[in-house]
């Protein structure tokens, strides 16, 4: 089940360099929503930009009804994104695609790249609220880039930190800091989003481990809903059929991908 409506932008903010959190208060939505799912968000009613954005749940406050979404201004959408003002309204349709799966009560690792951090906050909360020992690893190329902590400050998770020049952190790849620091035999279950060749290094961390595992896809969408084959893809060269990443995912086994 979804829901389809116009909200007024409560907040709209720049949290880091090109990163921006949009706030809005839809209690219906609120409530269907999983960690991992996503809304598809219509900037306007004009032809341009006519295809709606794919923008994950970044924070959901399901007691209050506030929705809040991370994202990063690459082209035209996301600037005009960027543009909209506290009282502005959008369109957005959601929850929509497969949410992660909750480990109950285990030590999970969740590794982001860049603004692939974004689904993996809300999960952090559910995670650490079922229980779970929660170790978050956020890499980016510089501290600028790193805007989640403030909203990981849960007990239970535990952020650890990456960048490419170093400026906060460990200075190198996340899946370095994955390698280097984290004990696999103390790992339960791991769930990656960000760049593919990254979640590439971490699907091949989990299989040498034995570790069971998500990963969240990323593919240019038009429908959101399983009806266009915008999003289709194989998730194994090998393999017959294409999934649907907007409906079938964007979160599937970590197994059952080869990047
Ligand atoms: C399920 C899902 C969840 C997402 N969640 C987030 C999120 O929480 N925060 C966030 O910042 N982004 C997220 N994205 C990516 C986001 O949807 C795109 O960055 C956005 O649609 C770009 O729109 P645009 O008009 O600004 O850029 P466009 O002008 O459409 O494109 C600009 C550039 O970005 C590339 N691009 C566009 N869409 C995608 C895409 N889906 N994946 C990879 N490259 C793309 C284009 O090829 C082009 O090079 C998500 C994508 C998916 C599929
Ligand atoms: S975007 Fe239309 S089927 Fe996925």
């Amino acid at each position: 089940m979804a829901v389809n409506e116009k909200v007024v932008i409560t907040d709209n903010r720049q949290v880091g360099q090109d990163l921006f959190v949009m706030e809005f208060c839809l209690p219906a939505l609120a409530k269907l929503c999983k960690p991992g799912q996503f809304v598809h968000v219509l900037l306007n009613r004009q032809a341009d930009p006519l295809l709606r954005r794919p923008l994950s749940l970044f924070d959901v406050d399901q007691a209050e009804g506030i929705i809040r979404l991370l994202y990063r201004v690459v082209g035209r959408g996301t600037e005009l994104l960027a543009q909209k003002k506290m009282g502005d309204t959008i369109e957005v349709m959601g929850p929509l695609g497969t949410g992660f799966s909750l480990c109950q009560k285990a030590k999970a690792v969740l590794v982001g790249g860049g603004v692939g951090i974004a689904p993996l906050v809300y999960l952090a909360r559910m995670l650490s609220e079922k229980g779970c020992q929660v170790q978050v690893l956020h890499g980016a190329a510089n501290k600028d880039q790193l805007v989640a902590a403030s909203y990981l400050d849960y007990p239970g998770i535990e952020l650890w930190t990456a960048t490419m020049d170093g400026s906060i952190g460990f200075k190198g790849l996340v899946t370095e800091l994955l390698q280097e620091q984290v004990d696999p035999s103390k790992c339960d279950f791991i769930y990656t989003c960000g760049p593919e060749p990254m979640m590439a290094a971490v699907s091949e961390y989990a299989r040498q481990n034995h570790i069971s595992g998500e990963v969240s896809l990323e593919e240019n969408m038009a429908c959101g809903v399983g009806a266009c084959l915008g999003c289709a893809r194989k998730l194994k060269p090998e393999d017959e059929n294409l999934v649907k990443v907007c409906k079938d995912g964007p979160v599937f086994d970590i197994k059952a991908v080869e990047f």
